[in-house]
């Protein structure tokens, strides 16, 4: 296993977790945290023996955005010829389903991490936003597309205008996360959320976040087309045949996962 210093990752049972660990910076994603989480999330998902993957932070902070001090010298030349960021893609493209379990700050390329996560759930604590505005640059891992995508223009062009911050409460009323559950109760939360999914068949969960997705990516005819061609292919797989066998035989399917 590799030596991480800006992350700790670890498994539990079927779900490969990921815990932001840069406290002294409020977690901020510099090249080497971005480096970390990247590799630690591709090879979750090239394991077969991790059904879901939850990132998480600390009590304080998800992530309180790219790591400024190390963003401010840097030139036009450098980041448009290293397409600063890119990287960040790779995680966005993992097929194993991802949970962002946040509390506290999650702003700047922190909101950003955590809405290329598959499904978001909420502490109390947690306050979303996309403050870079401030700092004279707007959001570069996908914030400006995937918040409007989330909560629709309104709230998109005012967080990303002003940088105002958005509480939980507000968050889940406007779509951005599926839940909000106590601070104390969060890691517990997403572990379960993680563990349900990962007791289900691997490649089937796989279909069905590429499906969800796949309505990002195209119109309501082509979505459907492909949501029913993805159906169709399920009755390939062992795992229709056991779930609905063990339907019929009233029992607990027991999936192959793989
Ligand atoms: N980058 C680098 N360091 C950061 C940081 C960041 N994004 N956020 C916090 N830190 C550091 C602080 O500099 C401070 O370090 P020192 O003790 O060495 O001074 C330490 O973390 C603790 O932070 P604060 O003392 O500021 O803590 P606070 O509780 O008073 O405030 C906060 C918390 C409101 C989140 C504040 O830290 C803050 O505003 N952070 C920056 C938020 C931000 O602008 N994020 C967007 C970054 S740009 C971006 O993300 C671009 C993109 O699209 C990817």
């Amino acid at each position: 296993t590799p030596k991480f210093e800006t992350i700790a990752v670890e498994t539990r049972g079927r779900v490969g977790v990921i815990t932001l660990d840069r406290p002294k910076a409020l977690n901020a994603l510099n090249s080497q945290l971005m480096i970390e989480v990247v590799a630690a999330a591709v090879a979750f998902d090239r394991d077969p023996a991790v059904g879901a993957i939850v990132v998480t932070g600390s009590e304080k902070a998800f992530a309180a955005g790219a790591d400024i001090k190390e963003m401010q010298s840097k030139t036009y030349m450098e980041v448009y010829t290293q397409d600063f960021f890119s990287e960040w893609d790779a995680f966005a493209a993992v097929r194993t389903p991802t949970i962002a379990a946040v509390a506290g700050y999650a702003l700047g390329g922190g909101c950003e991490l955590a809405m290329m996560c598959d499904i978001l759930i909420a502490a109390d604590t947690a306050q979303f936003g996309q403050p870079e505005i401030a700092l004279g640059v707007i959001p570069g891992i996908g914030g400006s597309q995937r918040l409007t995508r989330a909560v629709g223009k309104a709230k998109a062009m005012e967080m990303c205008l002003t940088g105002r911050k958005m509480g939980a409460e507000e968050a889940e009323r406007a779509g951005l996360v599926s839940r909000i559950v106590p601070a104390a109760d969060l890691l517990a939360d997403a572990l379960e959320t993680a563990e349900t999914i990962a007791a289900k068949s691997l490649p089937i969960a796989v279909m069905a976040k590429e499906a969800v997705n796949r309505a990002f990516e195209s119109t309501l005819a082509e979505g459907v087309r492909f949501e029913r061609r993805l159906f169709h292919s399920t009755f390939a797989t062992d795992d229709q045949t056991e779930g609905m066998t063990a339907f019929t035989e009233k029992r607990q399917p027991v999936f192959r996962h793989r």
